[in-house]
């Protein structure tokens, strides 16, 4: 299990404030599912009585996913339901990840673990394993008008359309009669996981249908997935911040439909874009010590200085070639030898070198703080720069629109010196 109860956050209501206590993902403490449930459980009762002793009010919301589906599974809903209940706390469990497949007739975790009767609202989707659009929340009536006058969706969206309720129903009556359906997904999932897990992949602690292979390099899961596409798999990469940094994970979604063969195919898939990636990577990595070590030393503040003239000479010519609006902003590029940044100005199409520093122009500035992003510069590689931007050595300060002017700019430049 990897949840927990997050912080109290207060929510103006009416003109009284409502603490609501949200859960976060956290990673599984070593020793596994029942120290967490435990831990779950303990920061959820100090979150509440801090609520308490803090904000001083009486009514906690605590809103919680039944099953999480990360990689992190079934939540520890009777010790929350419990705990939140011993203080008075209303309930609010979004069953998005377990209506359907988890509890009697497919009702969900709160039927499956009896605590239906203790939890103020249920919440699910229409559009998972009813295949349709749109939600309900089931409540008691007196909670009923509070959920309508204080959500915003349902005072500002347009209603389901009756055919996609009409659809929804079919489903529902499917599913609640179908047990077969259910036994095929689950039996599916199950044999999903054994076959991932004996191949080595990390599934983190979930059961349930959504598999979730984890990857620590996002650039590795982007290109598994792209990879994956290639070979007619379907899948897709979710990375930080929707999941903790350095702990991305591609999403396989197990359906009923699916067979033990399509498992097979996706896990061959898997394996066989991995070892092309991984190979294709090494390459790229040898290419690109070998490149380094070739194009020698940090071009330094000639190098840049010299990219600057070109670079502002290219648009020079083409915005006196150019007819419509002309920006008027300045880039800044700075070095880690403590000296002024390079600058470039654009003012009323003219283009200036070494402009002085912005006082009232949209403006943004890089600094280089390695080689390798002063050589991706230098070389108006636009990815390399990125890359830089991501690791941290091309740091970028001031606003964005001038950035993405300049990235364009070198796109064009660097598309007009190909051609
Ligand atoms: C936990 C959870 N709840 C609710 C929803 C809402 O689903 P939809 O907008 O498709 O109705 C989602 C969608 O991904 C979800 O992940």
């Amino acid at each position: 299990m990897a949840r927990r109860a997050g912080r109290a956050r207060r929510l103006r209501r009416g003109g009284g404030e409502h603490p609501v206590l949200l859960q976060t993902t956290k990673q599984a403490p070593e020793g596994g599912g029942e120290r967490l449930r435990l831990a779950v459980s303990e920061r959820l009762q100090s979150d509440l009585e801090l609520a308490h002793r803090v904000v001083n009010y009486n009514d906690e919301s605590v809103v919680i996913e039944s099953v999480y589906s990360m990689g992190e599974g079934a939540a520890p809903i009777e010790d929350l339901v419990r705990t939140a209940k011993k203080h008075g706390a209303l309930v609010f469990v979004d069953e998005a990840h377990s209506f359907g497949f988890y509890g009697p007739r497919g009702a969900g975790l709160c039927a499956e673990r009896g605590v239906t009767d203790q939890v103020d609202f249920i919440m699910t989707t229409l559009s998972k394993a009813l295949g349709s659009l749109g939600g309900v929340v089931a409540a008691r009536e007196e909670h009923v008008a509070l959920i309508k006058s204080s959500a915003r969706a349902y005072i500002f969206q347009a209603t389901v359309s009756p055919a996609d309720i009409a659809a929804a129903l079919a489903a529902l009556r499917r599913l609640s009669t179908d047990e077969a359906l259910r036994e095929r997904l689950w039996d599916t999932t199950r044999y999903m996981r054994q076959r991932f897990t004996d191949a080595g992949y990390d599934l983190g602690t979930g059961d349930g249908p959504i598999v979730t292979p984890h990857f620590s390099d996002k650039d590795k899961l982007y290109a598994i997935c792209h990879g994956l596409f290639e070979r007619g798999v379907q899948t897709a990469a979710v990375t930080y911040p929707i999941v903790e940094t350095g702990r991305g994970r591609l999403r396989f979604i197990c359906s009923a439909s699916h067979t033990r063969e399509d498992v097979d195919r996706t896990l061959e898939a898997l394996i066989d874009t991995e070892r092309a990636v991984d190979a294709e990577r090494e390459t790229e990595a040898e290419r690109r010590a070998a490149g380094e070590e070739a194009s020698g030393a940090h071009p330094g503040r000639s190098g840049v200085e010299e990219w600057a003239r070109a670079f502002a000479d290219h648009l020079q010519e083409t915005l006196a070639r150019e007819d419509g609006p002309a920006p008027d902003l300045v880039v800044s590029f700075g070095l880690p030898d403590g000296g002024e940044p390079v600058r470039i100005g654009v003012r009323g199409r003219a283009v200036e070198l070494g402009a002085a520093e912005p006082a009232d122009a949209p403006s943004c500035s890089l600094v280089l703080t390695d080689r390798r992003a002063a050589s991706a510069l230098c070389s108006s590689d636009v990815q390399g720069l990125l890359d830089g931007v991501l690791r941290g050595t091309c740091e970028l300060q001031g606003q964005v629109e001038p950035f993405i002017w300049l990235v364009g700019r070198l796109v064009e430049w660097q598309r007009g010196v190909a051609a």
